[in-house]
């Protein structure tokens, strides 16, 4: 099974500056208790925002066309394929946690997508891509998050799965 995992703003912003325009500590919970479930799957530069990397608890698979880049305690890949062929020698669900880019490149590969909408607006410079084929797929689950002294922004997560597979 491979899935998406990621919180966007009401414009399908995710990033700015390298970073998350938002803080939110009840989505990064989820996000954990999501992705513990399997291995993750990430772009070089979402890999290095990273502060304490890799992930505990899971596979970091990192996706980079540097030949010699390196992560300690992550496993580095050069290709989509590359990166699908570990999850099937481990056996393990991918997640993919982003960027753009591989939110672009598994689109026809993806099964479930892990969507948390930010009811708010942010500066960004990175999007979920805006012509994603959500018409592919169903949503089987949606449910308001805590808004509280730590979590200031109304959110919702969302869970879509693959129609007809
Ligand atoms: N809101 C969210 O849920 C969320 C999730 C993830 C990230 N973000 C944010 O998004 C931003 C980072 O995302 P991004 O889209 O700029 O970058 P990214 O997708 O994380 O990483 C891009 C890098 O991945 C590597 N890559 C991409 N396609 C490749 C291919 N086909 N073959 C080999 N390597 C490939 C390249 O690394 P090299 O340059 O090393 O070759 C490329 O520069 C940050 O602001 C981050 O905070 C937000």
């Amino acid at each position: 099974m491979i899935a998406y995992v990621w919180a966007e703003d009401e414009d399908k912003v995710i990033g700015r500056d390298g970073k998350l325009p938002w803080h939110l500590p009840a989505d990064m919970a989820f996000f954990k208790k999501v992705t513990l479930q399997g291995d993750i799957v990430m772009g070089r530069r979402t890999y290095e925002t990273i502060p304490k990397r890799p992930l505990p608890g899971r596979r970091n698979i990192v996706l980079t066309s540097n030949q010699d880049y390196e992560a300690p305690g992550a496993l580095v890949v050069h290709s989509k394929e590359d990166a699908l062929a570990l999850g099937k020698e481990y056996g393990d669900d991918l997640y993919i946690i982003g960027g753009a880019s591989l939110f672009k490149m598994f689109e026809e590969d993806v099964d479930i997508l892990y969507r948390t909408r930010i009811h708010a607006h942010f500066k960004g410079d990175t999007h979920f891509p805006q012509d994603f084929g959500y018409g592919k797929f169903e949503c089987i689950r949606s449910e308001a998050g805590p808004v509280d002294d730590k979590n200031k922004y109304a959110h919702t997560y969302e869970v879509w799965r693959r129609k007809n597979r």
